[in-house]
């Protein structure tokens, strides 16, 4: 017979630890909240039921996980400890169901090694490692023969216990049916004065039942997060991991150490990030993206081919197929370039669509802008979009040409073809394959004596004599 598996996740502690505003379990590693690994790590297990202790503010976290009505919540009210945690969550359990108990704030735990745990012939497995600096953890003990005696906690620990290096992730398998007779012989007797979970070791062990270890090698992977510096290690331990992953799925990292991805990122083939990059999701790369150095990109779609140089800021940007964006190019929300357009350095483009071919190359903004195909837009381009109180809209036919320093004073809209003088201030519609020039005329005064200095005796400059004209 097949025994069910429930998974018991333990996120009511109040990660004081941290020191922070933000619950322990709402801190990120990759740009998602501790507890979201844990939970879809779980699921890849398939298990009948996932029961979630928590705390009794716990509103974030049922917000987070608003659609998954497969959980199952349980509430301690008072943080007594990780086995009156388990107590939580027990008249939820299954009786006759084997039992798995995860940490919160254990969070990158992977699901290979969760079956390792869960296909332990024993009553009871323990998943350990070894640690050169153990401090914090609870320590395995073992008897003459090597056999699991119990787990110390630190603060109840010996001297000689505390030398022991292999420690206690926290995460155990417990065979069916036996959770609630070891629960029940928990006390708080102990330093913390909590019911600690682990204490269920002895009395297997004093039962009679299999007591096992299941020791991995990588340490970080069990790595507990009870402070910021934990946080931090574990976040570049996940980046380094997921970047192989990648690599190994044909994405290039030119240094593994100094790219983060965070959240939902996809890549097609041939993509090559360089170092630097920061990339957050929801965002997806199509077949040979180049992204440059330093570039910062989230909540983007980049087309196949396209190239992000180094320095962009892209967020909320649509890109089509091979198009060129910077160096130091800004990209907002609403930006949405088709295929081959091409934005150069220092150029901001908001809530502006595009067309095909189209340029943007120095030094300007768009914002609220319909651009057509082939539009070529000078150095200095300004949108004048906003009059203090409303968002206008400029619009750019197919083919317009306009001439470095513009200023468009929106709403305002210049027809197919048309082009527009350097230096202009455009007001008005500007009639298709016409020119439209608004700028001050040029005078020239002939024989104009420049600004003069005057020094005195000991060679200081006294003032400046300015012509009489023109200055
Ligand atoms: C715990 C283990 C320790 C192990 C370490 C691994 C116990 C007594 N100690 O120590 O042996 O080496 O994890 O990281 O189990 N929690 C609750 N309610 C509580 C207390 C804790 O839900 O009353 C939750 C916390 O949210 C956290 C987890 O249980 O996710 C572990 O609690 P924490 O206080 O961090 O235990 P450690 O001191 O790290
Ligand atoms: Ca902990």
């Amino acid at each position: 017979m097949k025994i069910d598996l429930e998974i018991c996740v333990l996120a009511a502690g109040k990660g004081t630890r941290m020191k922070t505003s933000v619950p322990k379990m709402l801190q990120t590693v990759a740009g998602r909240p501790l507890i979201e690994h844990v939970i879809s790590t779980a699921k890849q297990l398939s298990p009948a039921a996932i029961h979630l202790v928590v705390g009794e503010d716990a509103s974030a976290m049922r917000a987070l996980f608003a659609e998954q009505a497969d959980l199952t919540w349980a509430k301690q009210s008072e943080q007594l400890g990780t086995g009156h945690a388990v107590m939580q969550a027990l008249p939820g359990l299954n009786a006759d169901s084997a039992t798995l108990i995860l940490l919160g704030d254990v969070p990158l735990i992977q699901t290979e090694t969760l079956e390792r745990l869960i296909s332990c012939d024993a009553d009871i497995a323990v998943l350990t490692v070894n640690l050169d600096a153990p401090t914090g953890y609870g320590r395995i003990t073992r008897d003459a023969e090597g056999l699991v005696t119990g787990i110390v906690e630190e603060k109840d620990a010996t001297p000689a216990e505390r030398d022991i290096t292999e420690v206690n992730s926290g995460l155990f398998f417990i065979g069916p049916g036996l959770l609630p007779g070891l629960l029940a012989k928990l006390t708080n007797d102990n330093q913390q004065g909590e019911f600690y979970l682990t204490d269920i070791v002895a009395h297997a062990v004093a039962q009679g039942l299999s007591v096992k270890t299941v020791n991995i090698a990588d340490a970080e992977e069990v790595g507990g997060i009870n402070d910021l510096v934990q946080l931090a290690v574990a976040e570049r331990y996940f980046q380094r991991r997921q970047a192989k992953a990648l690599m190994r799925a044909g994405v290039r990292i030119l240094d593994p150490d100094r790219v983060d991805i965070r959240g939902a990122v996809t890549f097609d083939e041939d993509v090559i990030i360089d170092v630097n990059a920061v990339i957050e999701g929801p965002a997806h790369f199509g077949a040979g993206v180049m992204i440059e150095a330093h570039s910062v990109i989230k909540n983007s779609r980049i087309g196949p081919g396209s190239v992000i140089k180094a320095h962009s800021n892209l967020d909320g940007a649509i890109l089509g197929e091979g198009c060129q964006v910077g160096p130091y190019a800004r990209l907002r929300p609403g930006a949405d370039l088709s295929d081959g357009v091409s934005i150069g350095n220092f150029v901001e483009v908001k809530k502006t669509v595009m067309g095909p071919g189209s340029k943007a190359s120095h030094l300007s903004y768009l914002g609220d802008a319909v651009i057509g195909a082939e539009v070529n837009i000078g150095a200095g381009t300004i949108t004048c979009n906003y009059d203090g109180v409303n968002k206008w809209q400029t619009v750019l036919e197919d083919g317009v040409f306009i001439g470095s320093n513009t200023a468009l004073v929106a709403p305002v809209t210049v027809e197919k073809d048309a082009t527009v003088g350097a230096g202009s201030t455009i007001t008005g519609r500007v009639p298709q394959s016409s020119l439209g020039i608004a700028r001050g005329k040029q005078r020239n005064i002939e024989g104009w004596p420049r600004p003069e200095k005057i020094t005195d005796a000991a060679g200081l400059v006294k003032k400046q004599i300015s012509p009489k004209d023109g200055a």
